[in-house]
Order: structure tokens, then sequence, then C-alpha cells
């Protein structure tokens, strides 16, 4: 990992250096999932080089890219998150800085697109992000944003959103509304948003190892919590959940739907 390109500035956005162990395994999608997306997100940025993607992570997403041919840089601010791509990353494909979005350590003009896949509710100024993206990014580039999050459409959302209640947490909503704030000024600042047709992932999972997950806070909303919120609140959903679905270790179908949005700009 390259060093040192923060210019002693702390951000004030979410990084992820303690979810650098556990991130690939709970966020991860399968391989013909992530196949098709990345089939997607390819064809999308033919032609395009470099490409940036602000908070790269583990590179869930360049990665794929990066080996099927796009020339993909990679900044985030978690070095840890960055640390896990350098591992996974054997061929050395992806180009990694450990940098904050804020304050992009590229001169003007030097991409031809970017990604951005679940940052910008980290991301408190995003006014500033997008202000920095336009202006490493070259006159009629890309941006490829990932549509904030998976979609739900079953159990697991009314398990989350109870958790959530019994945590009495702030935060889910402030992630919301600053996702939700750096879309809107993306979409007047480009010339054009398209979606990209969805792709649909089918997996099982059981609602124990879910409330277990919510309760070992792997989720960054819910990083600023004592543990023993989060321990009574998994108790409560626990109790509740019994009584709402029956045996917790069960493993029962899920589906979410991965939307992507892109965005001309001028
Ligand atoms: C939820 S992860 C997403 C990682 C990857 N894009 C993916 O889709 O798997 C968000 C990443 O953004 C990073 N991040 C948050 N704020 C950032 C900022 N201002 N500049 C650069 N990276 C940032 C975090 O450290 C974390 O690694």
């Amino acid at each position: 990992v390259r060093q040192g390109k923060l210019r002693g500035m702390s951000s004030s956005s979410v990084a992820f250096d303690r979810a650098a162990s556990y991130y690939d395994e709970t966020r991860g999608l399968p391989d013909d999932a992530m196949a098709e997306l990345s089939a997607l997100l390819v064809e999308q940025l033919a032609g395009r080089r470099p490409v940036l993607e602000i908070g790269v992570g583990t590179g869930r997403i360049a990665l794929p890219l990066a080996r099927a041919g796009v020339p993909m840089v990679g900044v985030d601010l978690a070095r840890p998150m960055l640390d896990v791509l350098r591992r996974k990353d054997d061929a050395k494909l992806v180009r990694v800085v450990h940098a904050d979005a804020t304050q992009l350590p590229f001169a003007d003009s030097s991409f031809d697109a970017a990604v951005a896949s679940h940052v910008f509710h980290l991301i408190p100024d995003s006014g500033r992000a997008l202000d920095e993206l336009t202006r490493v990014l070259r006159a009629q580039s890309r941006l490829l944003v990932a549509a904030g999050g998976d979609h739900d459409d079953d159990w697991r959302t009314e398990v989350r959103e109870f958790f959530r209640g019994a945590c009495r947490a702030e935060r889910p909503a402030a992630h919301d509304e600053r996702r939700i704030t750096a879309l809107t000024e993306l979409e007047q600042r480009a010339s054009s948003a398209v979606d990209l047709p969805e792709v649909e992932v089918n997996r099982d999972a059981t609602i124990t190892d879910m409330i277990d997950r919510l309760e070992a806070g792997q989720w960054s909303w819910s990083w600023d919590l004592p543990d023993d919120r989060l321990h009574a609140a998994a108790e409560e959903t626990r109790v509740w959940a019994r009584d709402t679905y029956g045996d917790l270790d069960v493993a029962r179908a899920t589906t979410s739907r991965i939307g992507w949005r892109c965005y001309d700009l001028p």
C-alpha cells in the first residue's frame, strides 16, 4: 500500500479499518452474481482508462474489473482494507493509494471514468467528494454508482429494521440522508443518468446468523453504539423474531437485487 497521501488531514468520513477481517465474508456476492455484475460494469467502462474507484475497500468490485482488463486505481481511507486487496491481488492489477476521496492526490483530468460502491453514505461532505471526482475526471467521463446497497425484499429488511429500532440509533437515517444528498447532487451535475439492469442474488440465510452479525456490529451505522446496547437489541430482536417467524435456525431463501446507475458527466 502506498504511503502517506493524506497530507495530515483527519477525515470525518467513516473509515473501515475495523471491518477488514470480515468484510469479504459478509459483503461478498456469489460467484455467478459477481460475474454478471462485473460483465455489466465492464461493458459500461469499455475503452475508458484509467478508471478510479473511491472507497475501493478490499477490491470486491475493483478486482474483478481489473481482472477483466479494466485499468483500475483504487483509493481508500482504511489501510487494513487496502492490505486485504493487495493480498488478493497476486498479479498487482489494481494500483492502490491510501487517500481521502475528498482530497484526491491526482492531477486534474487524470481519469476517464470512476466507480463508487457503497461509499457516499460514509462521507459527510459529499459535495466535496463530487467536486474532487469531477476535478480528476476528464470531460465527458462516466461515473458508475452502486444504487444504495442491496435491496432486500423479504424477512431480512424486517429483522434489520426491528434491530435498528431496538438500538435507538440515529445513524442509519444519517447514512441514508448522506447517500440521497450525494445522488441528488450527482443527478444535477450529470448530463445523463441511466439504471443498469439489476443483478438478482439468491441465497439461503438464517435469522440467527443475521442477528448474530448485527449484534457483532458488522455494519458501520452501529459503530458508535456501546456493546451493551447491541446485545440488548439483539436479545429483543431474537424474542420478537421467534414470535414472528418461528425457528430462527432454519435456512431461508433470500433474494436481493443489485442496482447500479451510470452517470455521464459533461
Ligand atoms: C462499505 S465499503 C465499500 C468498499 C467497496 N467499494 C465495495 O463495494 O466493496 C466503504 C469503503 O469506503 C472507505 N471510505 C469511507 N470514506 C472514505 C473517504 N472519504 N475516502 C476514501 N475512502 C473512504 C471505507 O474505508 C471503506 O473501505
